[in-house]
């Protein structure tokens, strides 16, 4: 099949290039040409674990091309994804204008039917408003004005995993109008998608609202499994409890379940932070409170700084003189995205208190300096205090303390003897309880976790 994505962000690459590997034809529009460029010689901008290696075998098979050629991009696909951003606005509903923008587009210089498809994340309604916007450019045009369906198609991908994530969806989620060209749109995608429907019918065929709405269902509900344990894991600490046997009584309930409970520093990245505070404006623009939802973004934001207090605790408040090593800038592992990153927030309350801080993250050092850059710009200075090591060892030398952010795989089997050897002294604050409290007693680590009963 021919298809066009419009975007090639996080989400317009991976859909693209995967789609591509399973045979189809791919042109992937992008308004920056430099990235295009970049992504035709196969190099990708983003770290995502074997991404890379499927955009060159496609390239080289001749099913995926990149360019910036807006008119060729709506005449390739029969199926159009609309993949491009939703940043927030100011006030935290979902900004469309890229959406709509790439709408236009499509319907400046389509020349049959199409099947425009919203894989962006957007607010419920969304698919009407694109659908407005082609049907106005090709009445423009005097074309037939109902010769497209939108289909709403969201994408669950989680960063780090996302090739995985794609090529063996859970599910596929399909909203589509209840009239011809819906119905006509249903069986083009059915087809498109029948590769992952083998074993398992994965297709979740619903309205185009149900669509909109289910991807930001599934973000705040698992965004509220998040505050929800880190809130029972601070109050773990002050009632003596471990939230980590906590956390293995409950999953092991299958109406819990075990997935998603794991306490730590607060959520980050693209998707949870931007997708509960769009569904709680969109909740607001209705007329509804979302008290839930607003109480999940609160207790992450307090969570963000649950290791600064923990630091204070022990250090006090003025923290000069004091030199922290930092494992992990990335929201999580597998990803240099550093987007809402908990990192940020730690760093920057560090620095202010007078800290040195020796930093270590096996793919983010320079996302984390791009985004550090803005998040001080007030006050440049005090980026002089921060140093990155190459190696998670020498970030070490001489720490009062070790501070744990990301939980990627190298960190989870420390040299606890070189650990010792290296530190000042030997105090872990670990973010994302990557070890147990009993075993750094006995090897005499001072260790500090997120609601973990020593
Ligand atoms: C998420 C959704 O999982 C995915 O379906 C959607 O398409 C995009 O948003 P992603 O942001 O890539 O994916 O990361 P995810 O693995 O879901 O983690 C999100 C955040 O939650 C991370 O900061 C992670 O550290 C945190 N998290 C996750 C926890 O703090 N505890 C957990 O138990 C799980």
């Amino acid at each position: 099949m021919n298809i066009t994505i419009i975007g090639t962000g996080y989400v317009g690459l991976v859909t693209g290039t995967c789609l591509a590997d399973l045979g189809n034809h791919v042109f992937c529009l992008d308004v920056d040409q430099a990235k295009i460029d970049m992504l035709k010689r196969g190099e990708i901008p983003i770290y995502e674990p074997g991404l890379a290696e499927l955009v060159q075998n496609n390239i080289a098979a001749e099913r995926l091309i990149f360019s910036t050629d807006v008119a060729a991009a709506a005449a390739h696909g029969d199926v159009q994804f609309i993949a491009v951003g939703t940043p927030p606005d100011e006030d935290g509903s979902a900004d469309l204008k890229y959406v709509l923008e790439a709408a236009r587009n499509i319907a400046r210089h389509m020349n049959g039917f199409k099947v425009v498809v919203d894989k962006s994340t957007v607010p419920v309604g969304t698919s009407d408003k694109v659908a407005a916007v082609i049907r106005e450019e090709l009445t423009a045009r005097g074309l037939d004005p109902n010769g497209f369906a939108v289909v709403s198609n969201p994408e669950f991908l989680k960063e780090g995993a996302a090739v995985d994530d794609f090529m063996r969806p859970d599910r596929i989620v399909l909203g589509v109008g209840e009239d011809e060209a819906g119905q006509q749109a249903l069986a083009i995608m059915r087809k498109l998608y029948a590769p992952f429907n083998r074993n398992h019918e994965r297709m979740r065929v619903m309205d185009l609202r149900s669509a909109e709405f289910t991807k930001y269902a599934a973000n705040a509900m698992l965004a509220t499994r998040i505050s929800f344990m880190n809130e029972l894991a601070n109050l773990a600490d002050r009632v003596g409890a471990d939230i980590e046997l906590v956390r293995q009584g409950i999953g092991s309930d299958p109406r819990i379940g075990y997935s998603f409970l794991y306490a730590g520093t607060g959520y980050g990245g693209s998707c949870f932070p931007k997708d509960v505070q769009a569904l709680t404006h969109t909740a607001q623009e209705f007329g509804q409170r979302l008290r839930v939802l607003e109480a999940v973004e609160a207790v992450n934001d307090d969570q963000k700084l649950v290791l600064v207090q923990k630091i204070f605790q022990r250090f006090g408040r003025d923290l000069s003189g004091l030199r922290f090593a930092l494992w992990g800038l990335s929201f999580k592992p597998n990803t240099d995205d550093m987007r809402e990153a908990p990192s940020r927030v730690l760093i920057d309350a560090l620095l202010r208190a007078g800290a040195h801080v020796v930093a270590h993250d096996p793919v983010a050092v320079s996302e984390a300096k791009r985004a550090l850059q803005l998040d001080f710009a007030d006050a440049p200075h005090l980026l002089k205090h921060l140093s990155f090591a190459t190696n998670p060892l020498h970030a070490l030398e001489d720490a009062d303390a070790l501070v744990i952010v990301t939980e990627w795989k190298a960190y989870k089997s420390p040299q606890l003897d070189r650990l010792k050897a290296l530190m000042k002294r030997p105090v872990i604050f670990d973010g994302r309880n990557l070890y147990e409290p009993w075993n750094m007693q006995d090897a005499g680590v001072e260790y500090v976790g997120i609601g973990r009963r020593a």
